[in-house]
């Protein structure tokens, strides 16, 4: 018994820890927007533009291979994925 609730356990915690890099999270990355970016960016600055690109873009930048005006936070990468499904859906 006590075994069986020792195995659903880790099985949830394991599903906690791969959700978020399962499905990227529009909403996760406006929070992220607002806190980060906002100051210089408009929500629908990159509208025009898909969401592996802008995430790819936001991981180049981190990764200095793209110029930026302000060094982002390294926890950025975390998140690149939300902020680009953000983005990608208009704002
Ligand atoms: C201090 C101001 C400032 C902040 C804060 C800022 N940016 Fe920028 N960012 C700029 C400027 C200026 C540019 C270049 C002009 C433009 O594309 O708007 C730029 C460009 C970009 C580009 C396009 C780069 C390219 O060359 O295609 C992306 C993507 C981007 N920023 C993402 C972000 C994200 C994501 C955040 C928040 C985590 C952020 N920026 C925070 C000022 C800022």
């Amino acid at each position: 018994m006590k075994r069986n609730i020792l195995v659903a356990t880790l099985a949830a915690g394991t599903l906690m820890l791969a959700g978020p890099a399962l499905a990227a999270d529009a909403a996760k990355g406006k929070a992220k927007h607002d806190e980060a970016c906002a100051e210089c960016h408009e929500a629908d600055e990159f509208a025009d533009l898909s969401a592996a690109d802008i995430e790819k873009t936001i991981k180049d930048i981190l990764a200095g291979k793209v110029k930026h005006k302000e060094k982002l936070d390294p926890s950025i990468a975390d998140v690149a994925a939300d902020l680009a499904a953000f983005y990608a859906s208009g704002g």
